[in-house]
């Protein structure tokens, strides 16, 4: 399949290219398009045709559901059997925007959708393109991300084009993503908000909301308890070359001297680090201590290792507060959960995972 490139300015959205992109899929096609998170891999979200087409294209198991996008709230209305009225809050404070709601579904709702299961996840986006998108093709957009399933999410429309051109009918090109790091997924059908999946909207901004708000124990890599989100069962965001995530008051210090040892060993090592880090033979990133410059820029990273040909990645942990929940949570992930502690005046071990050569 040829694979349509249409290229859209956001400060003036051309309605004109749009409304091609958006008849694809009315037809049925599949065509990623930009939100402010990542890429998103968008079809007629009622149309179970059409919602298979993204399976098929992504390679994603088909227990994993998908989140509908829409462009207003009365849109939820017709999706959510039930919008409580901690649902409403939710949505009144943080829509549009990278917020995602489980809500109990209506029969609207295509099980390929759901997965089977008897809620659905919605989301309000931002970014005018998806906003224009979604308003021109007057229906919900089922939109998972748009990376072959295991690979880092996209964040431009490059990273789309290197997973997924030749399978889908089009892509949306306009610029790279705000904030990098998927939705939060927060599931609304309880008493009480659960955290499914961290984002940019965190839990502290949540609970000035809402009060009081759970986290799934799996967001914090507790592998002995099922994911709520069934995505997040996955080793996933995952780039090819082995991943360690070093953690610990003496983390940096730990990275440059095994950095150091690869080089020795023959390997091409690649960083993620906090502050710069100069060693020959090294493909260092810094992240300058800043988790919103990590965010946006983590999965782009990781797939420019792939393409530099890294042989091992490894990666500075980060405080779990506000930001930094979501791009731990991301970073373990990628990391497929192998962990090293390095303190200060300790030796450096194995908290979780496999042992590296370089120990
Ligand atoms: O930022 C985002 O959310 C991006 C953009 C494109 O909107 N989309 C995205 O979709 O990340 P995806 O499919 O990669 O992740 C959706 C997550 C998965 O972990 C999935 O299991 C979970 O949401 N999910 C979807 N429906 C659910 C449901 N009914 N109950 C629990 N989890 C659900
Ligand atoms: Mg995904």
């Amino acid at each position: 399949m040829e694979t349509r490139l249409w290229k859209l300015n956001n400060s003036s959205v051309d309605d004109t290219l749009l409304q091609e992109a958006a008849q694809c899929l009315r037809d049925g096609e599949v065509v990623a398009f930009p939100t402010e998170t990542v890429y998103g891999l968008g079809a007629d979200g009622l149309n179970d045709k059409a919602v298979h087409k993204i399976f098929k294209a992504k390679g994603r198991p088909v227990d994993n559901p998908l989140i509908l996008h829409i462009a207003q709230f009365e849109d939820l209305e017709l999706l959510a059997r039930e919008v409580s009225p901690l649902a409403k809050k939710l949505a009144a404070a943080f829509w549009p925007g990278p917020l995602t709601l489980i809500v109990k579904k209506t029969s609207i709702v295509p099980d390929s959708v759901s997965a089977g299961l008897d809620s659905v996840a919605v989301r309000m986006p931002v970014h005018p393109i998806a906003q224009r998108l979604i308003h021109l093709t007057a229906r919900p957009l089922a939109a998972p991300s748009a990376n072959k399933s295991g690979r880092p999410s996209p964040t431009d429309a490059k990273a789309v084009s290197e997973d997924l051109a030749g399978l889908i009918a089009g892509i949306i090109d306009g610029g790279p993503a705000k904030f990098g790091v998927e939705s939060t997924v927060v599931d609304t059908t309880g008493r009480v908000p659960i955290i499914l999946r961290p984002g940019s909207i965190t839990k502290e901004m949540l609970e000035k909301v809402v009060g009081e708000v759970l986290l799934d124990p799996a967001v914090l890599g507790n592998t002995a308890v099922v994911a709520k989100a069934p995505g997040m069962k996955y080793r996933h965001y995952a780039p090819v070359a082995p991943m360690f995530l070093f953690v610990g008051t003496n983390a940096r210090a730990a990275i440059a001297s095994a950095a150091a040892t690869c080089v020795k060993q023959g390997l091409k090592p690649a960083v993620l680090l906090g502050s710069s880090l100069q060693l020959a033979g090294v493909l260092a990133k810094n992240w300058q201590n800043d988790s919103v410059i990590l965010a946006k820029n983590l999965y782009s990273w990781l797939r420019e290792f792939d393409r530099a040909g890294s042989d091992i990645i490894l990666a500075e942990g980060l405080s779990e507060d506000e930001l930094g929940l979501a791009v731990m949570n991301r970073l373990r992930k990628a990391a497929g959960n192998n962990i090293l502690r390095a303190d200060l005046g300790q030796k450096l071990f194995v908290q979780n995972g496999t042992e590296p050569l370089f120990l």
